[in-house]
């Protein structure tokens, strides 16, 4: 079984979390102002942030290959859906939130569009470092010209603990997106705390970073 999958069944999910993302709120100025129609969360589990988004955004489309959280976050939120197939995908659908069954790297943007906006929280950090590069390629096709990405990540010593969720730092994020597009920090915090402490770390950086098509 997956690991993922496990996780999910095994309700070992501390990255899920019961609030808002408080980035996502301080920064959403980026993500909004530029009147976006349509916003993509990709490998979304069953975060709240898809509900906060949708009360501002006319259209949230999510994917992650887990159906558990897909199914209990209709269910927990109390939003009717319907389950349709895309080619291989299934694609749950209530009036504004849109969520995909499948894998993000099966995504077809002929099929699903472009987004003028994309916002990746605990995504990229859950990735391997060997698909990493892939999964930015990927996630700058779904993008539109004018489009932004608002990218949460962890940067930590990967000698002291190994992931998920990994350490993909700064360097990494402008290694992998510079062709793409230009790269600004918005803000790091060092969130380490004793749950981190005690898998051997002693520093663990989150950053917001802001990514715009060149
Ligand atoms: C760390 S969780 C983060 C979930 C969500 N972004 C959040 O903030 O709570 C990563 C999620 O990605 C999903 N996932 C991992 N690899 C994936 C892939 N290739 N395609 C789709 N989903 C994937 C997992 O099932 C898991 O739900």
């Amino acid at each position: 079984m997956d690991q993922w999958e496990l996780r999910w069944q095994e309700g070992r999910i501390g990255f899920h979390l019961s609030e808002v993302n408080s980035y996502l709120i301080r920064h959403s100025e980026h993500l909004l102002k530029q009147k976006v129609k349509k916003i993509f969360v990709p490998l979304c589990g069953k975060s709240l942030d898809l509900l906060w988004l949708s009360r501002r955004i006319k259209k949230v489309v999510g994917i992650d290959y887990v159906r558990q959280p897909i199914e209990e976050f209709f269910i927990e939120n109390n939003l009717k859906y319907n389950i349709q197939n895309v080619d291989q995908l299934e694609l749950f659908k209530s009036d504004s939130i849109e969520i995909y069954h499948g894998d993000f790297f099966d995504l077809k943007n002929h099929k699903i569009g472009q987004f003028n906006a994309i916002y990746d929280r605990a995504s990229i950090v859950a990735i391997e470092a060997e698909q990493r590069r892939k999964f930015a390629d990927h996630l700058i096709d779904l993008l539109t010209e004018d489009g932004i990405i608002l990218l949460i990540i962890l940067e930590y010593d990967q000698n002291q603990m190994y992931g998920p969720p990994y350490s993909v730092p700064f360097s990494e994020v402008k290694n992998i997106f510079s062709k793409h597009g230009n790269i600004q920090l918005l803000e790091t915090i060092d969130i380490i705390d004793e749950r981190f402490r005690k898998k051997g770390l002693d520093r663990m950086l989150e950053r917001v970073i802001k990514i715009t098509k060149k």
